[in-house]
């Protein structure tokens, strides 16, 4: 068993050290369930206050339910619905303070109030996937939080490229 323990006080520290853990944790492992699996492990046990921590897949143009942490999630959801759709259709992150607010959220989990996802793209600029990080706690993530998340997003997207 992997323990992630920290004695970070600031957030770039944090995610310097997640994304050391990540990229020892996927070193050598070709398997893309295998290393979603395990970052999605890393990321709900590494960072406060998230009450989901997972991936959705770019399969033939919808996303797919990958591997995850939190309660049983929705397994489809078309490109452009809901914020990991609006993620995947314009490749860009978004970051939602108040997820009852972003039009068309889809809540899997009620207790779920502020959102980050990450788009995972290819060096062809196809995306792989998306990372999707609820909290139950409103505005929950700020810009160091997306630069963090961006980093493990790349660290993650060389792996399953490789
Ligand atoms: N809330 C997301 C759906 C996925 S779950 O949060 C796990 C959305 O609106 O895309």
């Amino acid at each position: 068993m992997f323990d992630f323990t920290t004695t970070a006080t600031d957030k770039p520290t944090l995610y310097a050290e997640l994304n050391d853990s990540l990229r020892a944790l996927v070193a050598g492992e070709p398997d893309p369930v295998a290393n979603m699996a395990n970052a999605a492990a890393l990321i709900f046990h590494g960072l406060p206050d998230l009450n989901w921590a997972g991936f959705y897949r770019n399969v033939d143009g919808e996303l797919v339910l990958g591997p995850f942490q939190g309660k049983a999630a929705c397994i489809r959801i078309p490109f452009g619905s809901g914020v990991c759709g609006a993620a995947a259709a314009t490749l860009k992150v978004q970051r939602v303070a108040d997820v009852h607010a972003f039009p068309g959220h889809i809540a899997c989990d009620a207790a779920s109030r502020s959102e980050l996802v990450v788009p995972l793209v290819g060096a062809d600029g196809r995306l792989i996937a998306v990372l999707d990080l609820d909290s139950p706690l409103p505005s929950r993530f700020d810009a160091e939080d997306e630069a963090g998340c961006v980093v493990l997003a790349q660290v993650l997207t060389a792996a399953l490229a490789a």
